[in-house]
């Protein structure tokens, strides 16, 4: 009975995704870009999220530099993520091939948005590059990190998708939203994708908490190790676009700064990549909340014990 109740209750959360999903459905052009192209005299990610406030060395137009780099990077990070998210949602959704058809309906919607997501990011790399000064590189590529991802348990990549995409509203809502001196073409890029991602949100938790279901204790405590995995592994990827963020802006701020400021940045712009990417999702109160229905006090310990050095 219980059971029937629940699926009666999925199936009108999936049916809520798919009916807000069609109406705010945006088209890369007629809604986002709009014929414009990003204001460099505009920062782009916020303040409290880039953490350049830590920096009081910097001038504002390199402040606004540090704000550009990163907020190009942040695309781009979207971008590289959407690649696994897409594929994992394509493929949970064999479960419902011949079972609930709104549920499928839901899924295909959200890997469809996710396809739009990533051409909307290749877009807005192209647009920086040509705006900027050479040099940038973003280093990660979508298909390898995807290949590693896809090779861990689906639990632990679908913890992770639904960690990504609670602080990507986290972080709209209390970061971007509010801000009004930054450039408006990258706020309206993460205010459209924001509206997608609500809907995402939703449906990876149902996801999870489907597969949580099927799993064994044995099975659940394995993927945990793998969840803590694939955290590590973000937090390499983070490493090394931090280290290549921070020698493009030496590289194109025209001065030189000075042995203990560079290592200052480096570690700044680190500290900002590990509070956006991971420490941001992983204290949001959803996400610890479903995690905590599905495992036991020492597995919550285990990976407390894995985050502690990220957190700092
Ligand atoms: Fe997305
Ligand atoms: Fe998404």
């Amino acid at each position: 009975m219980q059971t029937i109740l629940n699926s009666v209750t999925d199936t009108s959360r999936y049916a809520k995704c798919i009916e807000v999903s069609k109406r705010i459905r945006w088209d890369i052009d007629q809604d986002v870009i709009r014929n414009r192209g990003f204001d460099l005299n505009q920062r782009f990610l916020p303040d409290g999220l880039s953490r350049v406030g830590d920096l009081e060395f910097l001038t504002p137009a390199e402040r606004r530099l540090i704000s550009q780099i990163q907020g190009r990077t942040y695309a781009n990070m979207f971008g590289l993520v959407e690649r696994f998210i897409g594929a994992k949602v394509l493929e949970v959704s064999r479960y419902h091939w011949l079972g609930d058809q709104t549920a499928l309906e839901a899924l295909v919607r959200f890997s469809d948005e996710e396809l739009k997501h990533q051409e909307l990011f290749r877009r807005l790399e192209r647009m920086a590059a040509a705006g900027m000064p050479e040099g940038y590189s973003f280093l990660p590529q979508p298909n390898e990190v995807a290949m590693a991802v896809l090779g861990k348990a689906t639990w632990a990549v679908l913890a992770l998708t639904c960690h990504i995409e609670l602080f990507t509203q986290a972080h709209y809502r209390s970061s971007i939203a509010p801000e009004t001196q930054i450039d408006p073409l990258w706020k309206d890029v993460f205010l459209y994708h924001w509206r997608e991602e609500s809907q995402h949100a939703i449906l990876d938790e149902l996801e999870w908490q489907r597969e949580d279901a099927r799993l064994t204790a044995e099975e659940r405590d394995r993927a945990v190790d793998d969840l803590i995995d694939l955290v590590a592994a973000v937090d390499g990827i983070l490493k090394v676009q931090a280290a290549a963020d921070t020698h493009y802006f030496l590289a194109v701020a025209g001065r030189a700064f000075d042995g203990d400021r560079v290592t200052r940045l480096q570690a700044t712009v680190l500290k900002a990549y590990r509070w956006q990417y991971i420490v941001s999702g992983v204290q949001d109160p959803r996400f610890i909340g479903i995690l905590r229905e599905m495992i036991t006090d020492a597995q919550m310990q285990r990976i407390g014990a894995a985050l502690a050095p990220i957190i700092g």
